[in-house]
């Protein structure tokens, strides 16, 4: 159970353990929704007998609300085997459908099941567990970090992977399996890392890895330094600069599986009537902060994809100006908690009035997912920190999804310009890593800039909601005054408040294409330069035209115009972030914030 909690950061909507004890035919097993604390109150009331190997989990469901059913492990071989799992197995559906054929009954809504009664059926045909493990790695598709255990073999833990990260912890007379270091980082600091498709069998006294046919690999012991409170942290010194590096996989893990065998997107959970949505005429997001933000970017490409106009209204002030809204109305609630009161209390406003909504959350059963028509969660996983990164670029994902949703079930784009569209997304996150790779100028300059009391953030068109999260990061992290503009709007007023030295960070589009606003952000660079401003440019690889009229310059990657947010953000972020930090500022719990705002 302490490797449990503290891997409660990564989820702790429902817990479960199952254990091989005497009885050889059936797994002993206690399961419950909610956190950790309630399955160790279950195990107060009734304890399971004892046991000689175990798994346990803590989960952040992706399918499937958080019951007690759907609680990790799940049994399959009448109770003989038991499997939790990480990860998004994108074919369960199929999976599923074949299992039900062969006369399994499923008891939940989980893929994690689906996994459990493939790697059972193996089991009952006779495989040993590590080979069933093996074969069940080769049919599934998606990402997972599968543990099972036989209630015939009290000795063995077989574990597989595949894009979810698997650690074994060698112990003495004893060894560990956990997503990460912090389960058994009280046991032991030798560790190894498992590799892509890799499956691994450990008794008290081995380890043995294995490719998904049997072939052994071959794998470095290491130690590992961090404490504890560090694991919990990645390595990272906090819980924020951990999630600015999950962003890579917050943005594929919400790509992921999101298209059917017919290349259609799918929502997650509540079906929206095809009918309805083809006849909307008006789009309308609803969120605060950051949430806000994210409906922004997204409302250009749902836009210009759908050709439906897209207004992006603040929860709090949407229900209060008496808004137009009617059955052809969509309605697309953006909340990283799903539990944001302001945004609640506009959904069921607008529900009142007649339209569909349809809710972008992060948190699985939330109120905002239960109350929506239908829901596409994101996947960016618990997001700890308070000042939200890997939500927003998941949330911008998730409404980039939804405007392909549309424009392909509206007809508004051929399906060739759909494929395009989601493989270009699919580039997204190894840009991303690149991104982050080359923070260090921005980390540098950023602690150099500690003392400094006002800063302005400027952006045209995408890069113009990306200039105002930039700024909110600032504030809500550092406190210190700061502004997003459109460049446009720089000559209508704001330009008097620059001053000698004033740093001033610009978005700058890519110079390529017809339509590029690059000459003219370019114009409102040397504007601001002209009367002193300190410019902090970001701009697309190999820019040098806005590398001359930069103090400073952090290039990104090129990309589509339209997906140019997921990286341009990246750098703002990461400045806000070091500066508070040179600061001395607590960046994961800032002051007079909270996670979520659940009153008006
Ligand atoms: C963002 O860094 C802030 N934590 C805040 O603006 C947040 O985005 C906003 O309160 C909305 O929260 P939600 O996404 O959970 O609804």
């Amino acid at each position: 159970m302490g490797g449990l909690a503290r891997l409660e950061y990564r989820g702790y909507d429902s817990a479960g353990i199952a254990l091989v004890t005497d009885d050889r035919s059936r797994v002993a097993t206690a399961k419950k929704a909610g956190k950790l604390a309630r399955l160790a109150e279950a195990l107060e009331e009734t304890p399971l007998p004892a046991g000689t190997a175990a798994i346990g989990h803590t989960r952040w469901a992706t399918h499937g609300p958080p019951t007690d059913a759907n609680a990790h492990p799940h049994l399959a071989a009448g109770g003989r085997i038991a499997v939790i799992h990480n990860g998004i197995i994108e074919n369960h559906g199929p999976l599923r459908d074949e299992l039900a054929a062969q006369g399994i009954d499923f008891l939940s809504d989980t893929d994690t099941e689906v996994a459990g009664h493939l790697l059972g059926s193996l089991v009952e045909s006779g495989l040993s567990l590590a080979d069933a493990m093996r074969s069940a790695a080769r049919r599934l598709e998606g990402a997972f970090t599968l543990l099972a255990v036989d209630a015939s073999d009290p000795h063995t833990v077989v574990g597989a992977r595949r894009n979810s990260p698997l650690v074994v912890g060698l112990g003495e007379g004893e060894n560990f399996l956990g997503s990460d270091v912090v389960a058994f980082i009280e046991h032991t600091r030798s560790a190894l890392e498992l590799g892509q498709d890799e499956v691994v069998e450990i008794t008290p006294d081995s380890v043995t890895v294995t490719d998904t046919h049997g072939n052994p690999v071959s794998r470095e012991p290491y130690h590992v330094d961090w404490d504890a409170a560090a694991a919990e942290k990645g390595g990272f010194a906090t819980f924020m600069d951990k999630e600015i590096h999950d962003q890579p996989a917050a943005v594929a893990d919400t790509l992921r599986g999101r298209v059917d065998d017919q290349g259609r997107l799918k929502l997650d959970e509540g079906i929206v009537d095809e009918y309805v949505l083809k006849s909307i005429d008006k789009i309308i997001v609803i969120a605060c902060g950051t949430a806000a933000y994210a409906g922004q970017v997204a409302r250009y490409a749902i836009e210009h994809w759908t050709r439906v106009p897209v207004e992006v209204e603040l929860a709090h002030e949407f229900r209060y100006r008496d808004p137009i809204v009617s059955v052809k109305t969509l309605v697309v609630a953006v909340s990283q908690s799903g539990e944001t009161m302001d945004t609640i209390m506009a959904v069921r406003h607008a529900q009142q009035q007649g339209a569909t909504v349809i809710g972008i959350v992060n948190a699985q059963g939330s109120t905002i997912a239960r109350e929506a028509d239908a829901v596409l969660y994101t996947r960016a996983g618990p997001e700890i920190a308070v000042a939200s990164t890997k939500a927003f670029l998941a949330q911008i994902t998730a409404g980039y999804l939804l405007g392909i949703y549309l424009a392909d079930l509206r007809g508004n784009k051929f399906p060739d310009e759909i494929d395009a569209l989601l493989r270009e997304l699919d580039e997204i996150p190894a840009k991303i890593q690149r991104v982050l790779d080359t923070a260090a100028p921005i980390r540098e300059v950023a602690r150099s800039m500690a003392d400094e009391r006002t800063v302005l953030f400027l952006g045209r068109h995408v890069g113009f909601p990306v200039a105002m999260e930039g700024a909110l990061k600032l504030k809500e992290l550092a406190y210190i005054h700061a502004e997003g503009f459109a460049a446009g709007e720089l000559k209508h007023g704001p330009i008097a408040l620059v001053e000698q030295d004033q740093p001033v960070f610009v978005v700058v589009p890519s110079p390529r294409g017809r339509e590029s606003l690059h000459s003219k952000v370019l114009s409102n660079v040397q504007e601001v330069r002209a009367r002193g401003a300190r410019t902090l440019v970001i701009a697309e690889e190999g820019d040098t035209v806005a590398a001359d009229h930069a103090a400073h310059v952090f290039y990104v990657p090129s990309a589509p115009v339209l997906m140019t947010p997921l990286l341009s953000v990246i750098p703002l972020q990461i400045f806000a972030l070091e500066l508070a930090s040179a600061k001395g500022y607590d960046v994961d719990q800032p002051r007079n914030l909270a996670k979520s705002v659940t009153v008006e």
